[in-house]
């Protein structure tokens, strides 16, 4: 069986808006499959469009706020997670056995699943934090290979907000060159590491015990390991050497760049898969640093966790 270091973790990817987050979770979904895995891409994105198209896949599927009782986007079977934190019981979803109207397949080892759109939902459509309590709960099964789940997750850090780091176990931080991407990847960061120094976000906006148990309970026991941060839409050598330096005077350490690339643009603009353009390559040397990076974590911990038991 494979037991690569990626293999069923969840891996999200977060990031300023129109930094480069779909693009570089296709290129990581191409390298992954590259090198042996199989991936499934989630499009946790209520407003964005067209990320099956430059995956290569010609069908939209159904959402999975449909398969979990329906479009309305509060109030509905799956509330908010800031005013509901809790679980949802039925998250697993197992790709052999979920009706085949609820994924995309390309035939290759990539599935695709789709979350939840705003749009066409009339004027009543409100908050989007069913499609983040989805995003922060679904674990992506399948019976014959470990799969690794890929997050497109909505731009920002509202997401961050609604818990939906806690139960990921990596995240990729999507970086382009502009200081409020510099200052969202600086956040993310000491995020992460409160997180892991068991902080607790603010809820005296909750009433119900069980509730605020819940909320200590994701917290206490996330899965969130760490970010790797990866630059995206880079001019040149010398754009790529700025940025890497004001990064690293914030104590960011980059993965690998991924640069402007017109035939990106073109791919989204006509819909058409990004399996062919030259960044595919880098993303392969930058999945290699993430698998070097992440075994060394796993070395630590364990290694931690021996001393502790002499
Ligand atoms: N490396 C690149 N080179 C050239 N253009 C790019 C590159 N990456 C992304 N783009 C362009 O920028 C647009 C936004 O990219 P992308 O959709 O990947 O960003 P995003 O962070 O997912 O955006 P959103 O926040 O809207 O979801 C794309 O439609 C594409 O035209
Ligand atoms: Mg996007």
């Amino acid at each position: 069986m494979n037991n690569k270091i990626f293999t069923n973790k969840r891996i999200g990817i977060l990031g300023k808006g129109g930094s480069g987050k779909s693009t570089v979770t296709v290129l990581l979904a191409n390298a992954l499959r590259k090198n042996g895995y199989t991936v499934c891409v989630v499009d946790a994105d209520s407003t964005n469009f067209g990320l099956h198209k430059v995956l290569g896949l010609a069908n939209e599927p159904k959402s999975l706020i449909d398969y979990f009782g329906g479009d309305m986007f509060s109030g509905g079977p799956i509330n908010c997670p800031i005013n509901d934190p809790l679980a949802i019981s039925n998250a697993t979803i197992d790709l052999d056995t979920i009706s085949e109207e609820y994924y995309s397949y390309n035939g290759n080892g990539i599935f695709y699943i789709e979350l939840g759109k705003m749009v066409n939902k009339g004027p009543g459509v409100g908050c989007d934090g069913p499609i983040s309590k989805i995003a922060r709960d679904l674990i992506i099964q399948r019976e014959d290979s470990q799969i690794v789940t890929l997050i497109d997750v909505k731009a920002g850090l509202e997401d961050s907000a609604r818990g939906v780091l806690t139960k990921m176990d990596w995240i990729v931080t999507v970086v382009d060159p502009t200081i409020a991407s510099f200052e969202i990847a600086k956040d993310l960061n000491n995020i992460i590491l409160q997180i892991k120094a068991g902080d607790l976000p603010p809820m005296t906006h909750i009433k119900s015990a069980e509730h605020i148990e819940e909320i200590k309970r994701m917290y206490t026991k996330s899965r969130i390991k760490g970010s790797f941060v990866m630059l995206s839409k880079i001019k040149d050598r010398t754009t790529e050497r700025f940025v890497v330096n004001i990064l690293r005077e914030k104590n960011i350490k980059t993965v690998g760049t991924i640069y402007e690339d017109s035939s990106i643009a073109l791919s989204w603009l006509k819909g058409t898969s990004l399996k062919d353009v030259g960044m595919n390559e880098d993303m392969v040397i930058a999945l290699e640093k993430m698998e070097q990076e992440a075994t060394q974590y796993k070395r630590k911990i364990l290694e931690d966790s021996l001393r502790l038991q002499i």
